[in-house]
């Protein structure tokens, strides 16, 4: 298969929804990742992104959606949902709730799962898409199953070339890290860190978050511990580096190959992140040492991710 590039305007943006519409894979960008795109109502379609991927078929997807008036029409409502739109949404959210029976969904999407996970995306291009393509958007990380999330058109590229009909390139990605994911069962709870901070879903919800154990399959089934892979080993909360090691730094650290943020904010280091794995990857250092990232913010998300790029893998 050919992967075409496509620029971002309204040539662009029609090829790629007539893509969508005729069943193929549209690599996109949103303010977190670029995600993996194909119509959540054709199954055919929603095989193709578990092959390009190579993942496996238990781990269901995130559909994308305009509004919240058509993620009313896939899963069943509350009103905790409508509190947490209306402050969140266009944003890194991605809200777990109960499909509706009647819902025109793929069955692979929610890999037979009771529940939806959806969200509404804020990057302009991403709207632009959805507004063309007229319908729900499955949308995975655009990257091989397991391997670094994409930032740019260019990791998309690198991982997925000819594996998808075309990638939306419309420059490197402002948040950085997965939108966070939250289920709304009758207690909400978080079952990702990532863009969206837990403190700020705290505030809107008027209560402490309860989150999920890592051996929970059922509300996460996506979960895997080993995830975000690179190739070397990496070693988290250093404080120093050791001979042959790549240093990823954080704050005024000596030596750093590369820095997440020399200034300490957690924003830039989140939207640095995968971008500065890729690249360290890309040198094959034998070790990538991490410096240590404070756990609040979106520190949480970025601690998440490198714990899981450090797990033993299989
Ligand atoms: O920011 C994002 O969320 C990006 C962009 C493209 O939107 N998408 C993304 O998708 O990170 P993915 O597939 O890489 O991660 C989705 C996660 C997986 O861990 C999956 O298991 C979980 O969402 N998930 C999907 N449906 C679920 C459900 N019904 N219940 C619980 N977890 C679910
Ligand atoms: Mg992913």
């Amino acid at each position: 298969m050919q992967t075409q590039t496509l620029a971002p305007d309204t040539a662009g943006l029609e090829i790629a929804s007539a893509l969508l519409a005729s069943g193929g894979l549209v690599a996109f960008p949103t303010e977190t990742v670029y995600g993996l795109g194909a119509d959540a109502t054709n199954d055919m379609a929603v095989a193709r992104i578990f092959e390009a991927k190579g993942r496996p078929r238990f781990n269901p997807l995130i559909v994308h959606v305009d509004s919240v008036t058509t993620a009313k029409t896939l899963v069943q409502w509350t009103d905790t949902a409508d509190r947490l739109a209306a402050a969140f949404w266009p944003g890194p959210l991605t809200l777990v709730l109960p499909l509706k029976a009647n819902s025109p969904l793929s069955a692979l999407v929610t890999a037979d799962l009771p529940t939806l996970a959806v969200r509404v995306p804020e990057h302009p291009t991403a709207r632009a898409l959805l507004a063309r393509f007229g319908g729900p958007v499955a949308a995975p990380s655009a990257n091989p199953s397991g391997k670094i999330s994409p930032t740019t058109a260019q990791h998309v590229a690198a991982g997925l070339t000819g594996r998808v009909d075309a990638i939306l390139d419309d420059g490197p990605c402002d948040v950085g890290v997965e939108s966070t994911i939250l289920g709304l069962w009758e207690t909400p709870i978080l079952l990702r860190q990532g863009g969206l901070p837990q403190e700020a879903i705290e505030t809107a919800v008027g209560a402490p978050l309860a989150t999920h154990q890592a051996d929970d399959k059922l509300t996460a089934p996506g979960q895997m511990l080993s995830h975000y892979a690179p190739g070397a080993k990496m070693r988290l909360n250093a404080n120093k580096v050791d001979a042959g090691e790549a240093l990823l730094g954080f704050g005024t650290v000596e030596n750093a190959t590369l820095n997440l943020s020399p200034a300490g904010d957690l924003t830039e280091a989140a939207a640095n992140l995968f971008k500065h794995l890729h690249a360290l990857d890309a040198q094959s250092p034998g070790t990538i040492a991490v410096s240590p990232i404070p756990n609040r913010g979106l520190g949480r998300a970025i601690n998440d991710r490198l714990a899981r790029a450090a797990a033993p893998r299989d």
